[in-house]
């Protein structure tokens, strides 16, 4: 409303403190302290003013006219600055931490500190299936890995990028596109960054915002996607593209950086190629990230977020370890995040040495059952009570329930019923009733052996691509009735002598937009100037990387891998893909064998390890440390 009575204006003129303090009776001022504004929408009325009141014009009317005006000013006056007053309010209501924060400045590689120069290695093969992934991307396959080292000063055109932040929040989003911005403008002040709205869905349907220095500002070193939201549009269709093309050629956009996981980078490939085999002058350039860790390779060394969400998880599974050591009456049974792989429960395990972690890759591989899972679990907990320990942590990816073999042919079926005719036409009230008698024998007989609540949320809605959503299935509340019910029957049976009371947990949520450690901001704000470089040097279909990340800072490694080096053919929903491979679990790993040397003794005793709070000042081995599954990899 104040802009539609008093229009902006760009005449800045200085105000001293007295002008500043009697301006808002008599008229709105501009949140920088200027009056041009003020004296541009209120040229009329001074003109009108000055035409009736006159000397020797003051008439009553002229008078009436004068009190009316200034009471409407007031009126506006009062209601813009009570307006301006709750929005400084919001922008200012900032923590101590967060003040404190935003002054911090990312490290960054040597390479990438001064002028930067490439070097190019030799021509790359996709990681298998080369003959089929060169035929689908003639433009993009077999280019070299870039690095970035110091040069010289180049000089570079003015051009504009944009930025797409996919998929699920990771913390450090935010310092890449800070990094992209603050990389750009390094190359020239007059380059322009704009955001696309939450996710791809931006892109193709034309959401934009500028991304200006006061804007950025605001959100370096800060967690969350909030700065232009994110989403989970695919970008897929050949009509995305070139609604795409269609705004990026408006905004004369030159090139676009995706941030996602492995899904968003295949699609980030997929985009490049499309725009370089129609010469269209758009560069696609990908960055690495999900809080899963399931993004990596030997390329990509760890995806961000990954760092500081298994930080925050371990922070609150110490403090729960030691409320669980202090009461010495619960069993707290943990679930944490990670869609399909077991990284984020692994490494929270190697942080906070609970009694007992799953890990879903070790129960495919031994190709364990529900019950067997459980019976392990029921043991540990007769085995401490014991020992009078009757409390204790469970530790439960999120991922679990799909490498139960049993489960796993359970829900790969009903993906297909679910989304079939014939479940739509019966829509039937009781669905779990209708599926247990419209499934193959064994999958009905899995799913009828689950208690009725699983089974409703097992059968629940699928997410935009299909699939079960195993954030929403209470895999923990699961386990533990079940291993309630195997402890009465050991109780009975004479092989428990103890008190089982289960406690639940479920931490996701609480980890993806932490404020991002020391080594996410550095990390992110590295890959957001990589991203820039990459741009810079021409290089379409890459990803940017960061290497050496175990070393300080100053010692990583920039540059950019082509994304079709990663890709490999997978079928996905019935058809041969190119995708980015998943990193899972090793079980040969050093982070695994790590935890399975050790979790025995964990298992018990109490070797509770107690992380505490991500901490941003201080020694930097306590401030820049990296996870330990990053270090064990890299040793
Ligand atoms: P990304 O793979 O997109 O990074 O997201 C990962 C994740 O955080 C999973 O750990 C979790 O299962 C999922 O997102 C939750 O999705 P949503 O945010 O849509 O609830």
């Amino acid at each position: 409303m104040s802009d539609l009575f008093f229009p902006k204006s760009d005449l800045v003129f200085p105000m001293s403190d007295t002008v500043r303090r009697v301006m808002p009776f008599v008229g709105p001022v501009s949140k920088n302290g200027s009056y041009g504004r003020y004296l541009l929408a209120n040229i009329p009325v001074f003109v009108t003013l000055g035409m009736h009141c006159s000397p020797g014009r003051v008439k009553k009317n002229n008078l009436c006219f004068f009190f009316f005006w200034l009471c409407s000013r007031l009126f506006v006056t009062l209601y813009v600055e009570i307006r301006t007053k709750i929005n400084c309010t919001i922008m200012t209501n900032k923590s101590a931490l967060q003040k404190a924060r935003a002054a911090y400045c990312p490290k960054l590689p040597v390479g990438l500190q001064g002028s930067v120069s490439v070097k190019e290695g030799a021509p790359t093969q996709s990681v298998s299936d080369q003959e089929e992934i060169q035929k689908l991307f003639p433009n993009t396959y077999g280019l070299p890995l870039v690095e970035f080292v110091p040069g010289e000063a180049r000089t570079f055109a003015p051009m504009n990028v944009g930025v797409i932040l996919s998929g699920g929040q990771a913390p450090g989003g935010h310092n890449v596109i800070c990094g992209i911005f603050d990389g750009i403008k390094r190359l020239n002040p007059e380059n322009r960054l704009f955001g696309f709205l939450l996710g791809p869905g931006g892109l193709v349907d034309h959401k934009y915002m500028e991304l200006t220095a006061d804007i950025i500002d605001e959100y370096r070193n800060t967690g969350g996607f909030d700065m232009i939201g994110s989403g989970r549009t695919k970008l897929e269709e050949e009509s995305q593209f070139e609604s795409g093309l269609k705004i990026l050629n408006e905004l004369n956009i030159k090139a676009l950086v995706i941030v996602g996981g492995d899904a968003s980078n295949t699609n980030a490939c997929v985009l490049a190629e499309y725009y370089a085999a129609k010469k269209a002058g758009i560069q696609v350039i990908g960055c690495p990230k999900t809080i899963d860790g399931d993004l990596k390779n030997d390329q990509i060394e760890t995806s961000f977020g990954f760092d500081t969400a298994c930080k925050t998880y371990s922070e609150l599974i110490g403090n729960i370890e030691r409320d669980a050591n202090s009461a010495k009456k619960y069993w707290h049974f943990i679930k944490l995040m990670g869609r399909s792989a077991s990284h984020i429960a692994l490494e929270c395990a190697l942080e906070t040495q609970p009694n007992i972690c799953l890990i879903s890759e070790e129960i495919q591989q031994k190709g364990l059952t529900l019950d067997e899972i459980v019976a392990d679990i029921a043991s540990a907990v007769a085995a401490r009570a014991a020992q009078g320990n009757n409390f204790g942590t469970v530790l439960i990816p999120e991922g679990l329930i799909e490498f139960i073999p049993a489960v796993k042919k359970l829900i790969a079926e009903l993906n297909d019923v679910l989304s079939s005719e014939k479940y739509a036409q019966a829509q039937p009230e009781d669905r779990v009733a209708w599926l247990i008698g419209n499934l193959s024998a064994e999958n009905s007989a899995t799913l009828a052996s689950l208690p009725k609540v699983f089974a409703e949320q097992l059968t629940g809605e699928r997410d935009p691509h299909g699939n079960v959503q195993v954030s929403l299935i209470e895999t923990e509340k699961l386990l533990s009735a079940m291993v309630a019910k195997k402890l009465a029957e050991m109780k009975q049976a004479g092989k428990y002598n103890g008190k089982f009371s289960a406690l639940h947990h479920f931490f996701g949520y609480e980890g993806r937009c932490a404020a991002p450690s020391n080594f996410d901001a550095d990390y992110c704000y590295s890959l957001g100037v990589s991203a820039s470089q990459l741009i810079a040097n021409g290089k379409t279909g890459y990803m940017a990387i960061v290497k050496n990340t175990t070393a300080p800072a100053s010692e990583w490694v920039a540059g950019g891998v082509p994304i079709t080096m990663m890709l490999n053919m997978e079928r996905r929903n019935g058809q041969m893909k190119p995708v980015i491979r998943k990193a899972l679990v090793e079980l040969d790993g050093k982070p695994f064998k790590t935890f399975a040397a050790n979790r025995d003794e964990w298992k018990l005793n109490t070797c509770f390890v107690y992380p505490g709070p991500i901490q941003y000042f201080g020694p930097s081995e306590v401030c820049d440390r990296t996870t330990v599954t990053l270090k064990l990899e890299q040793e």
